[in-house]
């Protein structure tokens, strides 16, 4: 991304650590748009956005979420982790000037996933798992399916992070339960509806 500004108010709102976790996403996303030949520039865009609405302050992202009249669902409303999505795509659309909705739906849904997920969305979805200061057990494994089977990688990474949230006793997002259920029919009988 050539304009400045955006890196400048970026690492300004969210936070020097989490800017340069954006960068990595970004760069992670271009990587897999060359590898897939999808649109560049929008998973670029998207990738460094993404988390533009994880705020270093948490007040003011809740108090943005009443200026801009954002009504959140059950699941959301205590869960600053699934807020900031929701409030990203508002403030992608407001401060940064996106327009494109599927950008806009990239940066809402990379937390919970959805069904009928679109290449954007499915890109910065596994970037953030995947960018390189990511360590956790079994990265490698996601990381390398990423770019084989995306729809595979998603699959095992949403599976993963289902079984830590019932693990630790942490509602689980209606999205994710459907992203995960679409994403297994395609695998099982290479059904997407
Ligand atoms: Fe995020
Ligand atoms: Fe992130």
């Amino acid at each position: 991304m050539k304009d400045r500004w955006i890196h400048e108010k970026l690492e300004a709102d969210i936070g020097h650590d989490r800017y340069l976790h954006s960068v990595r996403v970004m760069e992670t996303c271009i990587d897999l748009a060359r590898h897939h030949g999808y649109h560049v520039e929008k998973v670029a865009i998207a990738g460094l956005l993404h988390d533009c609405g994880r705020l270093l302050d948490v007040k003011r992202m809740l108090k943005l979420i009443g200026d801009f009249d954002i009504i959140l669902d059950s699941i959301a409303r205590d869960n600053t982790g699934l807020i900031h999505a929701i409030l990203g795509e508002e403030l992608a659309r407001r401060e940064y000037h996106i327009g494109d909705v599927e950008v806009l739906n990239a940066i809402r849904f990379h937390t919970t996933g959805r069904e009928n997920m679109n290449s954007t969305e499915k890109i910065v979805y596994i970037a953030d798992i995947i960018e390189p200061n990511r360590n956790f057990p079994g990265v490698e494994n996601i990381r390398d399916m990423a770019y084989r089977d995306i729809d595979g990688s998603i699959l095992h990474s949403m599976e993963g992070t289902l079984k830590f949230l019932i693990e630790t006793s942490a509602p689980i997002h209606l999205d994710t339960i459907r992203a995960r259920n679409q994403l297994l029919r395609l695998k099982k009988w290479g059904d997407t509806r």
